[in-house]
């Protein structure tokens, strides 16, 4: 806790265009917490290189990612918005974490056995030990808690098995995180294969919705959704491509999967996927404007970027120190 306030951290990686997916299952609750805790936001550029780069696209991405976190209405003035690789902090708990984290707890991860299988030709040892980086992340802020998608809760349970090995050697270090994960929208899967996550990185464009994806192409992809060959909008076991669309449909218009079954009664899946698209084109559109505008801004989102790294830095900064007293780091003598 700092100053008695709860503290929320979360991050998203700059590492591909933005999709309905982080959208859904992240962003979009973030700015709900901004009023009960204090809120870190970070562009985690330094997990973005675990996969190779093209560094003109790594560097877009990083102020397109600040620039949607602001869009999908997270003020800068309430919220510490900022990018990982200006705070060095990260980095310098991320070593000292990796001595208190086994190998066969990374091993375990199934985020790494994915990508490891993915990116066959660069299993290279900061995709093994990605986790400890986010577990940094997260500690540096002595956070209370995470908003995440699924898919993260793995490493936020790694986070919290570091904090009770580390506070039992050093008591009273780093407070315990706690990962939340949203009821709707927490796992939004692929369009094109619905038993698979829709990723950023998916190399099908039709497998995925990204956040600044105009109208058209967003009707264009729900039309062509993968579904089955039942007729009948019904939320069931088997219907994974339907059970998506209807999750989808249900996170843009907090109808439940009931009302939608009857708003649908009778029509068929074409209408179906049409109504999909057009909620969730309506949702984005403001989000598309504010994201242009800010965008068009280079210097307001720089004054952010620097303004929210100052901010973060001074957390970070409290907590590793605290870290490096513990193990028994001589300070630099003054
Ligand atoms: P990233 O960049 O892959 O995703 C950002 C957020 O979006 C969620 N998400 C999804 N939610 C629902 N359905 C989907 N298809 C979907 N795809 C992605 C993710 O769960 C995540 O919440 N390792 C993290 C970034 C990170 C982080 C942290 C998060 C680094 N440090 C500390 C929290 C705390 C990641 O790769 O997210």
């Amino acid at each position: 806790m700092i100053n008695e306030q709860k503290i929320c951290f979360s991050g998203v990686q700059p590492s591909g265009n933005l999709t309905i997916g982080n959208y859904l299952g992240a962003i979009r609750n973030f700015a709900a917490y901004s009023e009960a805790y204090k809120c870190f936001y970070c562009v985690v550029d330094e997990h973005a290189i675990t996969v190779r780069q093209v560094p003109a696209e790594l560097r877009r991405r990083t102020y397109e990612t600040l620039a949607l976190y602001m869009a999908c209405g997270l003020d800068p003035e309430k919220n510490t918005l900022y990018v990982q690789s200006h705070v060095p902090a990260h980095a310098e708990l991320s070593w000292i974490l990796n001595c208190f984290t086994m190998y066969g707890e990374l091993s375990r991860m199934t985020q790494f056995k994915d990508k490891s299988t993915k990116h066959a030709d660069n299993v290279n040892a900061g995709l093994f030990t990605y986790p400890v980086l986010m577990a940094a992340d997260i500690l540096l802020y002595q956070t209370d808690v995470v908003p995440v998608g699924i898919d993260q809760k793995q490493h936020v349970e790694l986070a919290r098995n570091i904090v009770e090995r580390f506070n039992q050697i050093y008591p009273d270090t780093f407070t315990m995180p706690e990962p939340i994960i949203a009821k709707n929208g927490k796992k939004i899967m692929s369009l094109a294969e619905p038993t698979k996550k829709m990723s950023k990185s998916d190399e099908n464009q039709n497998a995925v919705v990204y956040i600044l994806d105009d109208k058209d192409t967003v009707i264009r992809k729900f039309r062509r959704a993968v579904t089955d060959s039942d007729t009948r909008v019904r939320f069931a076991e088997g219907k994974d491509g339907i059970n998506n669309l209807m999750t989808i449909y249900s996170c843009f218009t907090n109808k439940s999967m009931d009302e939608i079954e009857r708003e649908f009664a009778g029509k068929g899946y074409g209408d179906f996927k049409l109504a999909v698209g057009e909620v969730c084109a309506d949702a984005l559109a403001p989000v598309q404007s504010r994201f242009r505008e800010l965008l068009a801004d280079k210097a307001y989102l720089e004054a952010m970027m620097k303004k929210g790294a100052e901010e973060a830095a001074y957390y970070a900064r409290k907590t590793l120190s605290k870290v490096q007293k513990k193990l028994g780091f001589v300070p630099l003598p003054r």
